[in-house]
């Protein structure tokens, strides 16, 4: 949610700031802005609209004079997207000037106390009353200033600030919201995001809660807010800085979807020796592993998909109760959750707000937390008590593929893990999955090969209305997603149902030439939905279905898509290529526009 940058240093500014503001874009991107101080003021630039209008309006910042500033790439919470509500905002004499990426929740009150002393406000966001505070408060120093805003502020916050008066440095501080600084050769940098810097430096530092940076040109201070120095870790990113690129793809989603084979290897790879799975990462015995009497899985969207899908395989493999709740309820239900409870958080960004939060209040009621993150050293990555990263590499696109893929990959880790831990897979049995893991990412290649199919049947239903999913049992979760996938992109209205459960009302809206897209991959269920397609061909839909390559006798049950046959409960990992597929291809066919998709942005760090 909003994308911060920075740039201090003998060069203009402005070409990194629109550059950086670009691989921060799936951040947010309804209006975006810069600042520089131009020796002698603050010089804003901002627009509405896409990042292009305001590269097209600085020529790619060409145009920008100054050595340093600050930029930002909008998600819109307070005020809606336009000019004037786009960061960075100005204090009211435009000494001062802010980019913001969070929620101040006591900014009206803030607001009406800077009113009541005469200050005029322009814009309708939070953010405007931060740089109003830092006018109020300044008296020749610009960190005295922000450390007496912070004294005022509530919520979520990662700030960039720059002043009139203070031409030589920027200072940035966080608290909730994430925040990198990237230290190079007589220049410094600020972003939300290392993507935004990689280009540029690899060396980091990754600020914690409140910590304040002061960069200049050849140096970064970092102090508490009682101005006591901090001595800081510096860190190596060793992201390939080409990951972040579209590598001639037409869309990051597509790139995304393309690169899953390579993201389950490196993901599983490093974690099976010997034809053991190993996990290192966690650091439960098998005494306290037998301790637990529940698993909980906390996440939201997608995340939250392989949650459901963890929850079959889970249960079945290990034979433990297992409770998957959106983490947005779970905060606020008054969960039975304890000591005796496993705690599994899932996330790709390690930021989303609900699911860090979901997980403190686990972790306060005694629960053990394990982690699933791909961003390292993000914010659940860091605070959970175990974490697995997924080695996805960066995902750019808004609609998660391959954060997905690898987020399941680590559920299989964890249930042969675990299984073998607690005695409840048998020795032959978890043989053969491990080495169906391991050959996985081939049989995924396989999958993607058959592409040209899946884009002849979203061709077929790409004008379509509502579109139905339908599943059971571990097909039902894999529903879920492909749901998501294709509403989020392509704008179709979509539900995902559990096969069984649709006669119970959702079959009153089957009409002639409604969708419905069937997954029978699920060895034990394949008559049971075979049933539930026949009653919705009955009523007239048009059936696609997915189903494993053992079952030629269902041809004919409508548009049939095969993958290769595994065992079940590496199913979806097969099963999901195509619904990401056919998502992207309708959108494609639609013309939206698939890496951004309206109103939503990657990293959803607001509640
Ligand atoms: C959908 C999608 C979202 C995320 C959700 C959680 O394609 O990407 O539903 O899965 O916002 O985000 P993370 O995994 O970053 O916590």
């Amino acid at each position: 949610m909003c994308g911060i940058v920075g740039y201090i240093g003998y060069e203009q500014a402005g070409p990194f700031l629109l550059d950086g503001l670009q691989t921060l874009e799936y951040r947010g991107y309804d209006s975006a802005g810069v600042c520089l101080n131009d020796g002698s003021e603050l010089i804003v630039k901002k627009a509405k609209g896409k990042l292009k209008v305001l590269k097209d309006m600085t020529h790619d910042g060409e145009d920008l004079r100054g050595t340093v500033g600050i930029g930002h790439t909008r998600w819109a919470t307070h005020g809606e997207p336009s000019d004037v509500n786009a960061h960075p905002h100005l204090s009211e004499s435009g000494r001062f000037a802010v980019v913001h990426n969070g929620i101040i929740e006591n900014y009206q009150l803030l607001k009406d106390y800077l009113t009541s002393k005469g200050v005029e406000f322009r814009s309708k966001t939070d953010t405007e009353v931060i740089a109003q505070l830092l006018e109020y408060y300044y008296k020749g120093s610009l960190v005295d200033a922000v450390i007496k805003a912070l004294e005022k502020l509530d919520g979520s916050y990662a700030l960039g600030v720059i002043s009139q008066e203070n031409p030589d440095e920027i200072i940035a501080v966080r608290k909730e919201s994430p925040l990198i600084i990237g230290l190079g050769e007589n220049e410094n940098f600020l972003a939300s995001d290392v993507t935004a810097i990689l280009a540029r430096t690899r060396t980091i530092y990754r600020l914690e809660n409140n910590e304040i940076a002061i960069l200049g040109r050849e140096s970064v201070r970092i102090i508490n807010t009682d101005k006591e120095e901090i001595h800081k870790e510096q860190e190596t990113v060793d992201w390939d800085v080409n990951a972040a690129k579209k590598g001639g793809y037409e869309h990051f989603m597509f790139k995304e979807i393309m690169e899953q084979p390579k993201a389950i290897t490196d993901t599983i790879a490093p974690r099976i020796k010997n034809g053991r799975v190993v996990l290192d990462e966690v650091s439960l015995s098998a005494e306290e592993l037998k301790n637990f009497n529940k698993i909980n899985i906390l996440a939201c969207g997608s995340a939250y998909h392989v949650g459901v899908v963890a929850k079959y395989i889970f249960e079945k493999m290990l034979r433990i109760p297992v409770e998957v709740d959106l983490a947005s309820e779970f905060r606020y239900r008054d969960p039975i959750v304890n000591d005796k409870t496993l705690t599994v958080v899932i996330s790709q960004s390690g930021e989303t707000a609900d699911t860090k939060e979901a997980m403190k209040e686990a972790q306060r009621r005694g629960s053990h937390v394990i982690s699933i993150v791909n961003v390292v050293g993000s914010a659940i990555a860091v605070e959970s008590d175990d974490v697995i990263y997924t080695w996805a590499g960066p995902e750019i696109a808004v609609a998660t593929t391959k954060a997905y893929s690898t987020q399941l990959a680590v559920i299989y880790l964890m249930a042969l893990y675990f299984g073998e831990m607690l005695g409840t897979i048998v020795p032959d049995e978890y043989k053969a999955l491990v080495k169906e893991l391991e050959e996985l990412p081939d049989k995924i290649n396989a999958v993607l090969e058959n592409k040209e199919r899946i884009q002849y049947l979203a061709s077929k239903l790409f004008n379509s209305k509502d579109v139905f999913f339908i599943g059971r049992n571990i097909d039902y979760a894999l529903s879920l997603e492909g749901s998501l996938k294709l509403k989020e992109i392509s704008y179709i209205h979509s539900e995902a149902y559990a096969a069984g459960e649709l006669k119970h009302g959702t079959i009153s809206l089957i009409e002639e030439g409604t969708p419905v897209i069937a997954l029978a991959t699920h060895e034990e269920l394949i008559g049971k939905i075979v049933s539930n397609i026949e009653e919705v061909k009955t009523r007239g839909a048009q059936v696609m279905c997915i189903a494993c390559d053992n079952h030629k006798e269902l041809e004919g049950v409508g548009e049939m898509i095969f993958i290769p046959k595994v065992c079940d409960m590496l199913l979806p990992s097969l099963a999901v290529i195509p619904l990401q597929l056919f998502a992207y291809y309708v959108a494609s066919l639609k013309g939206c526009d698939i890496d951004q998709p309206r109103n939503l942005a990657k990293s959803v760090t607001v509640e």
